[in-house]
């Protein structure tokens, strides 16, 4: 059998989405580039590894088997990885992280300092929100991962790095600021704009709602931290969001805090990776520095 190692990485990637748009969209690569390597991979082996129930794709029998060989292939790649830096006197080698959205508004100063000491350390941060990073840690296709609130139904190693405060934002000229103690019933209210389900925020809200016996209920979903600071701006509605998405916005007073009760919602930052993880050595290195710079640099 003459299948190569890229061909593998295409197989898994789309054997991990079932699906080959969203695995050509992942490996940057078009459709029909990756459909042609899987039907060579196919001809190699001589058999199907997928099939197509109506729009939905399956694994075949063959395509499980190669499936799991692919971990295990992928698996020894990684380690073998680890074991030559290691022998290597300087930290280097790839570092792929996983953050949920709101935290790109500080993890670019800590990758500053962590680069100017580590400067042949090769970086890559995938930034999506909290469900599809949960996706990610379960399927441990990251060194680690930085989330709010790590989940109690998967076996990880977590630690606590940061404060992230939530607070509830309106824009300049919305008539609650400057009021004090602002009932959450009044706040209901109000044009709420809201984050899509999976993210942590808006489960943070809805969990702030709950024990009020209120219901979040919003007709504006917007799906990043960034889209709901600029609707803040824009007037649209007032929301919630970390402090840390908008501490340059309120110094310069385009948007306000409103003083709201159970407010600031208070939620602390965690890097975290799988309980059996063997971390790489620059993993191992950016998890000392974060724990022990991340107050200071931030
Ligand atoms: P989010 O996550 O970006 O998915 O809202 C933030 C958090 O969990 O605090």
């Amino acid at each position: 059998m003459h299948m190569t190692l890229r061909q593998l990485t295409l197989f898994k990637a789309v054997a991990e989405h079932l699906s080959f748009t969203r695995a050509a969209a992942e490996l940057c690569l078009t459709q029909p580039a990756v459909s042609i390597q899987i039907k060579q991979l196919e001809g190699h082996i001589g058999m199907s590894l997928f099939e197509q129930v109506g729009k939905r794709i399956f694994l075949t029998d063959a395509g499980r088997e190669l499936f799991v060989t692919c971990e295990e292939i992928f698996a020894r790649i990684e380690a073998l990885e680890i074991s030559l830096n290691e022998l290597q006197d300087t930290i280097k080698g790839s570092l792929k992280l996983s953050v949920v959205t709101t935290a790109t508004y500080f993890t670019p100063f800590l990758f500053k300092n962590f680069l100017q000491r580590y400067p042949d350390v090769h970086l890559s941060l995938h930034v999506t929100n909290r469900k599809n990073v949960l996706g990610r840690l379960a399927n441990n296709q990251d060194d680690l991962v930085i989330m709010g609130q790590v989940p109690e139904h998967l076996h990880v190693t977590s630690h606590k790095f940061l404060d992230n405060p939530l607070i509830v934002l309106a824009p300049p000229e919305h008539p609650l600021v400057g009021q004090s103690n602002i009932s959450l019933a009044r706040l209901a209210q109000e044009r709420l704009l809201i984050r899509e389900v999976g993210s942590g925020t808006r489960m943070a809200m809805e969990r702030c709602f709950a024990i009020y016996d209120l219901e979040l209920e919003s007709n504006i979903e917007l799906g990043s931290s960034e889209a709901i600071k600029q609707a803040v701006m824009a007037g649209l509605g007032i929301s919630v969001l970390s402090q840390q998405a908008v501490n340059s916005e309120l110094a310069a007073g385009t948007i306000k805090k409103l003083d709201v009760e159970n407010f600031p919602l208070k939620r602390q930052w965690y890097v975290a990776h799988l309980n059996n993880k063997k971390l790489s050595l620059v993993a191992r290195t950016f998890l000392d520095f974060l724990l022990t710079n991340a107050r200071n640099v931030l």
